[in-house]
Order: structure tokens, then sequence, then C-alpha cells
């Protein structure tokens, strides 16, 4: 069957009011569209812990910096919808603009703290549209969790203290990244990489959860992030935008694995631009 499709809130409002009427619980999960099975893992998880599951797809203008990467990002709607109708989504939320930033919209949601480095400061103001656009979804839809993926790890951060600071009553779930076969972390911008580029593509995991092994085994982390950066170019990779160990619970800097932690990094390929992260789990 396919998926009941909403593109206004009150289309959508009127959904989860007559599932709350039946005491149905819901969850949320907020998305750009190009689904792959890193998107459809959420909707699994959403499946096994609410009654029903709302999908988001909204390409949101305000956490682009670049006006090209926003012509770029691929708009699938049709192939979403199939996909969702497989999967047993039981709405597809996808608002045209007006929905979501009506004529006049002048309001802004910024997180500081969470916000700062690694994507904050190479993707200035991006945050503050993820902030701004989530902080809407989760106050139209009303839902009771909504399931994030581990994948955009520091944007987990950034979403859980909004919701936390503006008192939305709503769980945010961390779901664990999805990867292909061969390590690459799924990711909608992956469509992009050339056959070639693709081919290099995993080494970018395989190089931090070498790093991170060497991490929990005690090593510090300065010298193995500078060697992991000069692995990386070796290998064919372009600017290393960041590669850095943080706090899992605080996201601050760690010289070593003295608690649980990440190590996160932002690497480019030719003009795709891929993030990952790997947990590290602490030295004993
Ligand atoms: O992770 C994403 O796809 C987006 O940042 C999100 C959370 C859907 C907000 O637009």
């Amino acid at each position: 069957m396919a998926v009941s499709i909403a593109r206004t809130v009150q289309a959508l409002r009127a959904a989860v009011s007559g599932w709350r009427a039946e005491g149905l619980s819901v969850g949320l999960v907020p998305t750009m569209g190009a689904l792959h099975d890193g998107h459809i893992s959420l909707v699994r998880a959403g499946l096994a812990r609410t009654d029903r599951v709302i999908v988001t797809l909204f390409v949101n203008p305000k956490q682009f910096n670049s006006p090209a990467d926003l012509a770029a990002y691929p708009r699938t709607e049709e192939s979403d919808a199939a996909k969702l109708a497989v999967a047993g989504a039981h709405l597809l939320y996808a608002p045209d603009a007006e929905a979501i930033y009506p004529q006049g919209f002048s309001t802004t949601v910024s997180v500081d703290g969470a916000s700062e480095g690694m994507e904050g400061a190479f993707r200035p103001g991006h945050f503050d549209g993820v902030a701004t656009v989530v902080a809407k979804l989760f106050l139209q839809s009303g839902a009771d969790c909504a399931f994030f993926g581990e994948k955009d790890f520091q944007q987990l951060h950034v979403v859980r203290r909004m919701a936390h600071d503006l008192d939305i009553a709503i769980e945010v779930i961390a779901c664990p990244t999805v990867r292909e076969a061969d390590g690459l972390a799924m990711s909608s911008r992956n469509v992009r990489l050339s056959p070639e580029e693709r081919a290099l593509a995993p080494r970018l995991a395989a190089v931090l959860f070498d790093a991170a092994e060497k991490l929990a085994a005690g090593a510090a982390a300065a010298p193995l992030l500078a060697d992991a950066r000069n692995a990386l170019g070796r290998a064919g990779f372009g600017a290393v935008d960041y590669i850095e160990l943080r706090s899992q619970a605080t996201l601050a800097t760690l010289e070593r694995a003295s608690e649980p932690a990440r190590l996160l990094a932002a690497v480019w390929l030719g003009e795709v631009r891929l993030i990952d992260n790997v947990a590290v789990a602490p030295a004993s």
C-alpha cells in the first residue's frame, strides 16, 4: 500500500490527532530525502518503539552553506515514498516551503556549545538551520520520540540540547551508523561520487577504525591524528577539514581516550564532502 503524504501542517496535525484519539504513540524520522538503508534503519527503530512513524522530507535551504550544494542535493520523492511504503512507515510529511518558512518567517534557533567547532566551524550557520527546522518539525508533529543517525554525531548533540533547552517533550533516540559492505557510511551524498572516488571512499572509515583501535589502546591523540591526516592524503583524499577526538557525552576535545569517545572527521573527495565518526572505547 502507498504511504500517505501530508504537505501542510494542518494535514500532519489531523493525522497525529487521529492517532492520539486512539491512544497511539508517535515517532518522527526527520530526513532530507534521497533515502537509503541508513534512513530505513531509523524507520525500523521507530516502528519497534512507537505505534505510528512519520518520516519528514524537507530539503532545508537554511542548513546549506553553498547554493551549489543545495542545488545538487538529490531529490527523489517518488522513490522515497515507495521505499517508505515497503518499510511500513505510516506517513510521509513532505511540506512545501510555505509550511516551514511562511512569508515573514523571522526566527532562528541557535544552539551554543554543541554547534561550535567541527561542522560548525567549516559550515557557518549550518546548525542554526538544522536546529530551526528540527524545532519546527518537533513542534508541528508533537511526536513522542525522534530518531537520528549517529553518523551526524554533532547534529545529534545539537538537536538534543535544543529539545532540552526549549522544553520540547520529545525523546531523541540515537541509532547506529549504517555502512556499506566495504565500510563506507551511508549518505545521500554518496551518489555524487565518481566510480574512482567511490572505490576510494571506504578508506576514510578504515583510517578512523584503525586510529580508534590505537586510541583505545592508550595512544595520545595529537600524533595519531596527524598520522591519520597524512594517511588520508596519501590515499588520495583532498582537504581534511578536521579529524578530532571528542568526548562522546559532552563533545569536549580529548587528548586521550580517557572516557568513552568519538573520533570524527570531514574530508573532501572531489566535489563531495564526506563525514564519518567511530566510537572509541576508553583506554584502560
Ligand atoms: O540529517 C538530516 O538529514 C538533516 O540535517 C535534518 C535532521 C533532516 C534536518 O534538516
